[in-house]
């Protein structure tokens, strides 16, 4: 979620300052860029040395680097676009009173208000400053212009007193950011299943029928869902991908009885089903025990039908998004819009091995989208992932309609 995000810490004077160390390290190692910006009183608590090793990038703290020869003005209007995100942790109540009333005579205060992004505020502050009504005017201002004000926790307070005011701590904080960008989402709160890969159907204990694809266009479908809010499960025959993501749910098959099992497992909890697996379409009739030696000129390995399991889910459909894909090479169109009707499909990615760059073991892929209401559109060769994206987008564009 905060992958490649650039993320603006104000760093403001409190003595929960010294843990924004650990945030800034947490949401390095959550992917994103980050920059500080310290009030003077944070850098009594917080040395901006430290911070600027953890971010790799300078700390900024005024508006003109003082020390050096030649005068180098800090740009808060810069520095408010470049963030996609702004934290200002710990924010004192002075800071949060300031910025609820748009003073700005330091660089955080400025940079606040030229910033266009999102603002998360994790507040720090002795209990009866937390709960002076002058403090909770700065919140709900704050909450009315649009930033986002991340409870403090209560415990036992730099003053020694317990109570509420204690800074969130910094895994709290990150939590917190990524669930609140989750929900803005476009598939937040919903779930998708989708299958990858081949599956290799046993002959004996050695030796199966399997095909060459690769897996990738479901795995980049999973990381895409994913990163537009929803929550994936991953059935996937035998390939050499992995997701660095937790997020998504891996179950790893090899064959497509085993595919079967595992995606009606979870079926009906799910909102979208994707099925980019290249499932086998037989199987051996029976698997050897042992090793098949070789012995006659010819052999000859009797199949049967797999189960269909695309077939199966548009069978059972209730209120799924039921997607599949279909590999033609010639009446392409019609040929996916009859497997679409026939398998109780809402839409169906048409891949065609008349398109160079298309289909198995590529990192490309041209793609028709065809839905019920027969609206089909065409996009141009591209990567998986974009074409992923794409698909997402498609289906997203229906199912808030
Ligand atoms: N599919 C499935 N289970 C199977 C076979 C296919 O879930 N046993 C799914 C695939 O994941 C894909 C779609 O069905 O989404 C492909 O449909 P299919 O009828 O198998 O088309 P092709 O593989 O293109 O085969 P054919 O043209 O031979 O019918």
């Amino acid at each position: 979620m905060l992958g490649c995000k650039n993320i603006l810490l104000g760093i403001t004077g409190g003595i929960a300052a010294y843990k924004t160390t650990f945030l800034v390290r947490l949401l390095i190692k959550a992917g994103a860029n980050v920059k500080v910006v310290l009030t003077d009183s944070a850098s009594s608590f917080v040395s901006p040395l430290t911070l600027a090793t953890l971010s790799k990038n300078p700390v900024l703290s005024s508006f003109v680097d003082a020390d050096k020869d030649s005068v180098d003005w800090n740009n808060h209007v810069e520095l408010g676009l470049w963030a996609d995100y702004m934290i200002v942790a710990p924010a004192t109540a002075n800071t949060l009173s300031k910025m609820a009333s748009g003073a700005c005579d330091n660089l955080l205060l400025a940079t606040y208000l030229s910033a266009k992004c999102k603002v998360f505020f994790a507040p720090a502050m002795d209990l009866d400053m937390y709960k002076h009504p002058s403090t909770k005017i700065s919140f709900d201002k704050l909450k009315s212009f649009g930033n986002v004000i991340i409870p403090a926790s209560s415990g036992e307070l730099a003053s020694g007193l317990h109570g509420e005011g204690r800074m969130a701590e910094p895994e709290d904080i990150v939590e917190f950011v990524i669930n609140h960008i989750r929900t803005g989402l476009p598939l937040a709160n919903k779930k998708v299943l989708i299958t990858a890969g081949p599956t290799y159907e046993a002959i004996d204990p050695v030796r199966f029928i399997g095909n060459h694809s690769s897996g990738l266009m479901g795995f980049e479908l999973a990381k895409a869902a994913e990163n537009l809010g929803a929550e994936v499960v991953l059935v996937s025959g035998p390939t050499n991908l992995s997701v660095s993501n937790h997020q998504i749910q891996v179950k790893k098959v090899v064959s497509a009885d085993e595919m079967y099992n595992a995606v009606h497992s979870f079926y009906k909890d799910v909102d979208i089903v994707i099925c980019a697996a290249a499932v086998a379409d037989y199987k051996p009739k029976t698997k050897a025990d042992q090793k098949i030696k070789k012995s006659d000129a010819e052999l000859t390995i009797e199949l049967v039908k797999n189960k269909d399991i695309l077939l199966s889910l548009g069978a059972q459909k209730k209120n799924q998004f039921l997607v599949g894909f279909a590999l033609e090479t010639e009446n392409e169109v019609e040929n996916a819009k009859g497997k679409l009707k026939r398998k109780h499909l809402d839409a169906i990615v048409l891949n065609s091995l008349n398109d160079k760059g298309a289909g198995f073991g590529k990192a490309t892929n041209k793609i028709t989208f065809i839905d019920k209401n027969s609206s089909i559109k065409t996009f141009e060769l591209k990567t998986k992932a974009a074409v992923a994206l794409d698909i997402l987008n498609e289906i997203i564009s229906r199912i808030h309609a």
